[in-house]
């Protein structure tokens, strides 16, 4: 963690929490800290409950016990595989959040809200295009632009990368080290993808067993030799991480 961020507030606070779905523990009393304007990468094998966290964090599930301190109410998510509404227009989609909103802006606001976003993501002039229409990299932003338009303190990016080429993903990763920087938001960013640890360069914490395995940075994840992180890192079969049937 560097200086700067030991420093600064935490904007969220993850504290003892646990979940569990039936009598499976996917969360056993994990603990962190997001400080304002950090982005912190959260690593680990598939079904070890990183998308659970994020909901977690945004309220879209309930804990069992321990709780998430939000300093903020103002959260955008990013959800896996971009979840967009197939039956509505991109301008549509980017203006959800503000349509279902008690504070629902006039129509001339919305319009000039939602082409703001598509701006800021590199996809103005398509607002009246369907998500079939487009990319799997262009759906991403369209998810970006939706989960922006409130002007978020908090991002929350379950997997931004999956499913896209090399250097689409390069794009990705230089749209959210954007919206970061223009927002001046804190973000929690979930991901497989080494090449996105790198690039982003950040604090980590590595989930296997309901549990945070190794936290470090980056750059301690490719010297490291923590058996959690070095497995992760090579992506070996063998290590102190079994392979999760599900
Ligand atoms: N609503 C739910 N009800 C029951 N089980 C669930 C629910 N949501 C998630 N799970 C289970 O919890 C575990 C963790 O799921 P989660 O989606 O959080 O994993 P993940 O780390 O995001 O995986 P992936 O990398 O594949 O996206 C999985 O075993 C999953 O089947
Ligand atoms: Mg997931």
């Amino acid at each position: 963690m560097s200086a700067i961020n030991k420093q600064s507030e935490p904007i969220v606070e993850v504290v003892d929490l646990c979940k569990s779905f039936g009598s499976k523990k996917i969360l056993d009393s994990v603990n962190f800290k997001v400080f304002k304007n950090e982005i912190l990468l959260i690593i680990g094998c598939s079904g070890t409950g990183k998308s659970t966290l994020l909901k977690l964090i945004c309220g879209l599930e309930d804990a069992d016990s321990g709780k998430v301190i939000l300093k903020t109410d103002h959260i955008g998510m990013v959800f896996q595989g971009a979840a967009l509404f197939d039956s509505m227009t991109v301008f549509e989609n980017v203006a959800f959040p503000l349509i279902n909103n008690e504070k629902r802006p006039s129509n001339d606001q919305l319009k000039d809200k939602v082409l703001e976003k598509l701006r800021l993501v590199g996809l103005a002039g398509i607002e009246n295009l369907r998500p079939d229409e487009l990319s799997g990299g262009m759906k991403k932003r369209v998810s970006f632009a939706r989960a922006v338009i409130n002007n978020p303190e908090v991002i929350l990016y379950d997997e931004p990368t999956s499913g896209l080429d090399p250097i689409v993903s390069t794009i990705i990763v230089d749209y959210i080290l954007k919206l970061q920087k223009e927002l001046n938001a804190s973000s929690i960013l979930v991901t497989h993808n080494l090449d996105l640890v790198q690039k982003v360069s950040s604090r980590i914490i590595l989930l296997y067993n309901a549990k945070i395995a190794w936290e470090g940075t980056s750059h301690e994840l490719l010297t490291t030799s923590n058996p959690f992180a070095k497995q992760f890192r090579e992506g070996a079969t063998q290590g102190p991480m079994a392979i999760i049937k599900e």
